[in-house]
């Protein structure tokens, strides 16, 4: 029974796959579940309410008024009432509706009142399902949070085989165990994480700055959050966004200002996990007015050296908080790495590398060796920047008993 009490707002669409959702529901009944389905009127075509009602043990939902008294249904007591939201079958049409807020049923106004995570197990054609419209969704989804469950591969509707077929019930059912369990490890854990570049002025319209987009950082934001943990990412400027509830983000543009942000926040959490690319220094002075352009002639900039960050928190660190930083190498990788673990203090450092293809800077991916204070090495290889944060997350809290440490006091 490991869901169970556990409120689950069930989502069926009108695709073949809805036969699948009367597995499903009995699944999660039998692992202890409370299952509220809310159906479209095309789902209606697919699979009976009748048949969905009698395995849930609930009158399925699919009108905003009920017809027999005209009694509300009400998409915002379910937002509060679930502890988790799954549309499954998800059709091609659906999805769209719910990366932009088409709310012309009762599943997408509960969709957009839901406070608990959402899941998306998509179901349709493989050429409607690799349609660059389908995947533009599904990408705008995750960004907001919803946790797709990839379809599989095989025969389809159509006869075709390809991708597109929904995950298997026994599947998702697991997935959504796993998350029950997963999603507390880092429970009351408060993780600092800084992300992006800094950006130094140099006149109103000109800084220094690199490469960095923010996603190492975002994917360790969004791993720590769906872990459980709260978090504060403090970000220097990047274009990426997020909308987990318990990821707080902080804007900042500079590596002093991202400096002040850090010092402030460290003694409040458990741990800090230092991903920001920042500029080791800045212009001298800034030009309070835009530099111009003389014709042959250069310009010289004198650089002053930046805070360290990891450093000033190494420093203040107590016993029972962990530090991590990066490193970010060209050449000579582990020993620069495991310098700069020393010198900052950190207890563990996470090297990537520019000779590595697909990792470092700007990358869906990213190449890491994790090295710990205690001697330990561990190398990974290229995989996306969010199953990077998990294996760091893994490697750094739930491996070696740090969770115990930071998380007795
Ligand atoms: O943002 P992406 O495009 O996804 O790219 C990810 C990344 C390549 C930026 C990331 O994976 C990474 O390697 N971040 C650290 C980059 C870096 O500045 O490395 P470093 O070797 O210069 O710094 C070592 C550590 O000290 C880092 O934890 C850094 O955050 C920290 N530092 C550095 C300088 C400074 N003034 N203050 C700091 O806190």
């Amino acid at each position: 029974m490991s869901l169970k009490g556990k409120h689950i707002v069930l989502g069926v669409t009108g695709s073949i796959a809805a036969y699948k959702s009367a597995l499903l529901t009995r699944l999660l009944i039998k692992k202890g579940a409370e299952v509220q389905i809310v159906i479209t009127p095309a789902g209606k075509e697919f699979i009976t309410p009748v048949t969905l009602s009698a395995l849930s043990g609930k009158p399925v939902i699919s009108e905003f008024f009920a017809s027999g008294d005209g009694t509300w249904h009400s998409h915002v007591d379910l937002g509060l009432w679930a502890d988790l939201m799954i549309v499954a079958p998800a059709t091609a049409s659906t999805l769209g509706k719910m990366a932009h807020g088409i709310a012309d049923n009762m599943l997408i106004t509960t969709y957009l009142s839901m406070k608990a995570p959402v899941f998306a197990a998509p179901a349709m054609d493989l050429d409607m399902f690799r349609h660059v419209t389908t995947q533009r969704n599904l990408e705008i989804l995750r960004k907001d949070g919803v946790q797709i469950i990839e379809p599989a591969e095989g025969e389809l509707a159509s006869h075709l085989e390809g991708k597109g077929r929904m995950e298997e019930p026994e599947k998702i059912a697991a997935i959504l165990e796993k998350f029950f369990t997963q999603g507390t490890e880092l429970d009351k854990i408060k993780i600092l994480i800084t992300a992006g570049p800094t950006y130094e002025r140099i006149d109103p319209v000109r800084f220094i700055g690199n490469f960095s987009s923010g996603k190492m950082g975002f994917a360790l934001a969004e791993e720590c959050a769906a872990r459980g943990a709260e978090v504060l990412l403090i970000t220097g400027p990047s274009s990426l966004s997020l909308s987990h509830p318990r990821i707080r983000r902080v804007n900042v543009e500079s590596a002093r200002e991202m400096h002040a942000a850090a010092l402030q926040a460290f003694p409040g959490m458990n741990a800090a996990i230092l991903s920001a690319a920042v500029a080791d220094y800045r212009p001298e002075t800034v030009a309070e007015h835009k530099i111009k352009r003389t014709e042959g002639e250069g310009i010289t900039l004198t650089l002053t050296p930046n805070p360290d960050i990891a450093a000033a928190l190494g420093a203040m660190k107590r016993a029972d908080q962990l530090l991590i930083g990066f490193a970010l190498e060209t050449d000579d990788e582990e020993p620069n790495a495991l310098r700069k673990m020393e010198k900052k203090k950190l207890d563990f450092i996470v090297l990537n590398s520019l000779r590595d293809k697909g990792a470092g800077f700007g990358h869906d991916t990213n190449k890491v060796t994790i090295l710990s204070r205690n001697g330990e090495k561990q190398s990974f290889e290229l995989q996306t920047k969010r199953e990077t944060a998990k294996e760091i997350i893994d490697t750094v809290f739930i491996g070696d008993g740090h969770l115990s440490r930071i998380s007795c006091s």
